[in-house]
């Protein structure tokens, strides 16, 4: 059975594979029949895709840029007050309290523009909101203790993440400007945005599941980050062994050290 520690940090993958990823789907396929749809009609031929697709599409999408934020906010809250820094200990609000209150007003604030963005029609109060939301998103993940692999940023969860939240965001406060421009230059620039963010949602399937892998279970950590390189890719313990090859030959136990 797992941890607590290990259930938390498996919460943010099992509810983007559970939930976010269907949602994706269905927003991606509305999208299409709202494109063909539009094309067909635009080619003065009938279509069979009923007009209500458009509207599906809309709707799903809040969803999607609700449940996005939420994926992406989810980990940065668990590793930045439970992991890095414990808020259910003492210790932790004598040290780090003003540090841990900032963070936590970040985050209400951060879900506070999120909702207001939903409910603002003006142009100026979307613009508004859609910064203060994206703003608070990338300061929390700017936090000490988020692993950003920026030695390897074209390939981190964390940017890819970072990224198609704030075109979620970005979706929402355009939206109105999408039905409302007659040269179809703003429908056409969120199409291929979004087309790339269908991309990074694919990206982050994959590094996520990566991740998922070379992260250890709790209570492994302390063995595999003191005793494993993870630039050579090699363990202490094996390292020896490989001097030894004798001990090896030896050993009958199935450690993690033997399947490093
Ligand atoms: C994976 C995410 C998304 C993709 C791939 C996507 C793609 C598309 C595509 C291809 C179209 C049709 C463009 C055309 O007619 O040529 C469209 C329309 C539209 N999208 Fe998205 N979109 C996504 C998310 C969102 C989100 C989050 C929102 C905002 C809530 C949104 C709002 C709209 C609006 C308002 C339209 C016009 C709908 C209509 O004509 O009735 N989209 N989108
Ligand atoms: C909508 C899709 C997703 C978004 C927006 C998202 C966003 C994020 C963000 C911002 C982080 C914190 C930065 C980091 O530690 O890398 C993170 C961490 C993580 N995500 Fe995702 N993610 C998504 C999907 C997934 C999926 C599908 C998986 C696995 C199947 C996954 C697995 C992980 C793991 C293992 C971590 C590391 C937690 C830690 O640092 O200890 N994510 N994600």
């Amino acid at each position: 059975m797992l941890d607590t520690k290990d259930i938390l940090m498996i919460l943010h993958p099992a509810i983007a594979v559970a939930f976010v990823f269907p949602i994706i789907g269905i927003v991606c396929n509305f999208a299409w029949q709202t494109r063909q749809r539009r094309l067909t009609l635009a080619r003065k031929e009938k279509s069979k895709i009923p007009p209500v697709v458009g509207k599906e599409h809309v709707q799903i999408g809040k969803w999607l840029t609700g449940a996005v934020v939420a994926s992406a906010l989810l980990p940065l809250m668990i590793v930045l007050w439970l992991e890095k820094n414990n808020i259910f200990t003492a210790a932790t609000w004598q040290e780090k309290g003003g540090l841990i209150a900032f963070q936590m007003v970040l985050a209400a604030l951060t879900i506070a523009s999120l909702v207001f963005l939903f409910q603002a029609t003006e142009k100026l109060w979307r613009g508004t909101f859609a910064t203060l939301a994206g703003m608070g998103l990338v300061i929390l993940g700017c936090q000490e203790g988020i692993f950003r692999r920026e030695n390897e940023w074209f390939v981190s969860h964390f940017f890819y993440g970072t990224a198609v939240a704030l075109l979620m965001i970005f979706s929402v406060a355009v939206l109105p400007e999408i039905y409302r421009d007659r040269s179809q230059k703003w429908r056409k620039a969120h199409a291929l945005l979004n087309a790339f963010a269908t991309i990074l949602f694919i990206g982050q399937g994959i590094t996520g599941a990566r991740d998922l892998l070379e992260i250890p279970l709790s209570w492994q950590k302390p063995f595999v980050y003191g005793q494993c390189n993870y630039e050579t890719k090699v363990c202490a313990a094996a390292e020896s062994r490989l001097k030894a090859p004798f001990l090896a030959q030896s050993s009958t136990t199935g450690s993690m050290t033997d399947q490093q």
